[in-house]
């Protein structure tokens, strides 16, 4: 039995959803804790290519059940689509896919908000996916959000939308001086949702504990990235949730030590879509080389993702802030055109040494990072399924990284298939 969570350690698409899936194959449930369709998860299997927002990405398994848990945001629209899309390729996805009765709801006015609050910012905006993340979580704290449970009685619903409508409505004229919502079609909408939404509601915390009571498997599966954390990223151009570890028993109504393995998703380079720091990113032209290399565009809205050289001081603050067990480590394959590679190991502030990552954003945005230079391999290596098989600098390169993190390599991901991967220990992934 084991409960193993995997978390993102970078600022989000460290391969999380690729990870996920490969690991899903002796798993009974694969749970996800926070966010919502601001995450785009990706799993290639026979080079069908799937997006997943707001599903789990173990739902391609046909024997896993998924689950999203009350720290999750639930935008039905973009929900109910996602099982269309898939239940028309012949994934089942009824039957499979249960949601906290206790999750909030993303509403039209949520998107709106985000909309507006990003176009106001003008040049300080942060880039949110302008899923309506941070206004749906706003209200959540604020204690006026609307959850799953809402939608099991229409009175009730109606009068909280209505309620919430005239508020939102206000603040979009008058503050933003943005255009009011429709609040007849939206409460007409969202009542309909409370007959589609019927089946998929459970209470995800007694089905969850039952089922590790009986010695099933389970993946607790993180979006975006412990950098994009409210309280550990870099704050204020972070995510409105908990990506980090911790989270993952809270927001699935867990108790903290059923969790036994926490796996951390690292990308063998960094990335990040949106604003705020980048101690690593690259100049140019190597930037626009990484991104072409890695197709390193956003899979929820196909921007492109900012490229830099990995970042330790990152590897160990996630170790840290996550508690890993071991490394994931993904698109190494991107790295073979390199004749040699940088690898950030502190960073320099005001000519002093700064080993741990800083919290200040002055700070953040002056440091300069240290490197060292390890050699390229300059070699395919997505064929390979043995470690022994890489080339003497791929398996140094890897030896740096456990060294300077101190955490061990669980597996490591050499193409996007799923397939393309190659185990180095089952034990600390938990599937031993
Ligand atoms: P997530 O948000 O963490 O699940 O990551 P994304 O799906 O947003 O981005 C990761 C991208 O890299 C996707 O296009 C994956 O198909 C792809 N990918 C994942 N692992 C590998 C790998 O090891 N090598 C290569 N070349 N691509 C990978
Ligand atoms: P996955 O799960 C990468 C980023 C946005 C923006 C910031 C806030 O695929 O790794 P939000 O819409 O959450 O309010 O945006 O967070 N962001 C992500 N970046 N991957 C993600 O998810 C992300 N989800 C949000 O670009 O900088
Ligand atoms: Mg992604």
């Amino acid at each position: 039995m084991a409960v193993t969570a995997i978390v993102g350690c970078q600022w989000g698409d460290e391969g999380k959803g690729k990870i996920v899936d490969l690991l899903s194959e002796p798993a009974d449930i694969v749970a996800r804790y926070q966010g919502g369709p601001n995450a785009g998860h990706t799993v290639v299997h026979e080079g069908e290519e799937t997006i997943l927002h707001q599903i789990p990405s173990g739902i391609l398994h046909p024997n896993v059940i998924c689950l999203l848990g009350s720290g999750s945001v639930i935008d039905p629209r973009i929900l109910f689509e996602e099982i269309e899309q898939l239940e028309s390729r012949g994934v089942k996805v009824k039957g499979r896919l249960f949601i906290s009765h206790k999750a909030h709801l993303i509403m039209p006015y949520h998107r709106a908000i985000d909309e507006a609050a990003e176009h106001a910012a003008g040049k300080s905006r942060i880039g949110t996916t302008g899923r309506g993340i941070g206004p749906a979580y706003t209200d959540k704290y604020q204690r006026c959000g609307i959850r799953i449970v809402d939608l099991l009685d229409r009175d009730h619903l109606e009068k909280k939308l209505r309620a919430n409508l005239a508020d939102k409505n206000k603040l979009l004229r008058d503050y933003y001086k943005s255009s009011e919502l429709d609040v007849n079609r939206i409460v007409d909408e969202y009542i309909d949702f409370d007959r589609k939404a019927d089946p998929y509601i459970k209470d995800v915390s007694v089905f969850l504990d039952d089922a590790i009571a009986e010695g099933k498997n389970v993946l607790l599966e993180g979006a975006q990235g412990t950098l994009l954390d409210v309280d550990h990223g870099t704050y204020p151009f972070v995510t409105s949730s908990n990506p980090s570890a911790g989270a993952a028993a809270t927001g699935l109504g867990i108790g903290p030590r059923r969790i036994t393995h926490v796996v951390g998703v690292l990308k063998a380079y960094t990335t990040r879509v949106g604003n705020g720091p980048f101690p690593t990113e690259l100049d140019e032209p190597l930037q626009s080389q990484f991104r072409k290399w890695g197709g390193e565009y956003g899979a929820t809205t196909g921007r492109a993702r900012r490229c830099g050289w990995l970042d330790l001081v990152i590897g160990r603050y996630s170790a840290r802030i996550n508690g890993l067990d071991s490394w994931a480590i993904t698109k190494l394959d991107v790295l073979s055109q390199l004749d040699e590679i940088h690898v950030c190991t502190s960073y320099k502030y005001k000519g002093r040494e700064v080993r741990h990552f800083p919290a200040e954003p002055w700070v953040l945005d002056e440091v300069q990072p240290v490197y060292e230079t390890l050699p390229g391999w300059k070699e395919d290596i997505s064929d390979v399924r043995h470690y022994d098989d890489l080339p003497a600098s791929c398996r140094s390169y890897l030896d740096f990284i456990k060294d300077q993190t101190g955490v061990p390599i669980g597996l490591i991901s050499v193409g996007a298939e799923r397939g393309a991967y190659i185990p180095l220990s089952d034990e600390v992934l938990g599937l031993a």
